[in-house]
């Protein structure tokens, strides 16, 4: 068991991305945090308010996050695709947090199209290359088993946290 410690974030609209951060949350016993964003984006009005948002690439206004960043060895963030981008309250989560973070990971849940995007501008908006990053699609969550990818993703993970744990020993 490594001894780094870890914060899986994430936002999500409809609950896909909720489930796979809590699924990848238990896989490395991580601790849990879920942006809560002041926008309304229930019913068609909030998914016009979703797009009109990534349109724009406008940080949502975002309640301040209640575990410190800066406490964890790695921060594994999530988000749903919006038109090919980063969600507005994770793009003000990683505007907010970006100087905190040591190590950064990246994962999003999607219809199809668009994380490559959206990982681009996770990674400029975090100022860092993620150790590693993951697509689900929204599909796949719904069919209840943990996919492939995701499992690969949680192995590159642990095997840079053991690393981490052997550079801790030497210093
Ligand atoms: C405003 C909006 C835009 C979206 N744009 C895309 C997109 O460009 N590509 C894609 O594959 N899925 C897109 N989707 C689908 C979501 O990424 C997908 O359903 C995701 O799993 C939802 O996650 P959530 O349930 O955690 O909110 C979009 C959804 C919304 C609400």
């Amino acid at each position: 068991m490594s001894q780094a410690r870890v914060l899986v974030v994430f936002f999500s609209r409809t609950g896909t991305t909720r489930a796979l951060a809590s699924t990848l949350a238990k896989m490395l016993s991580a601790d849990l945090e879920e942006i809560c964003d002041c926008t309304e984006r229930r019913g068609a009005l909030g998914y016009v308010r979703c797009l009109i948002d990534s349109w724009r690439k406008r940080p949502a206004e975002i309640v301040a996050a209640g575990l410190d960043a800066g406490q964890y060895d790695l921060v594994v963030v999530g988000t749903p695709v919006w038109a090919g981008a980063v969600c507005a309250p994770v793009r003000a989560y990683l505007l907010e947090n970006r100087w905190k973070f040591r190590h950064v990971a990246f994962f999003c849940s999607l219809g199809g199209l668009g994380s490559q995007s959206a990982f681009d501008e996770m990674r400029a908006l975090a100022g860092k290359a993620p150790v590693a990053q993951c697509k689900v699609r929204a599909a796949e969550v719904q069919r209840g088993a943990v996919a492939a990818s995701l499992v690969l993703f949680v192995g590159v993970l642990k095997s840079h946290l053991a690393n981490y744990d052997a550079l801790a020993w030497t210093c």
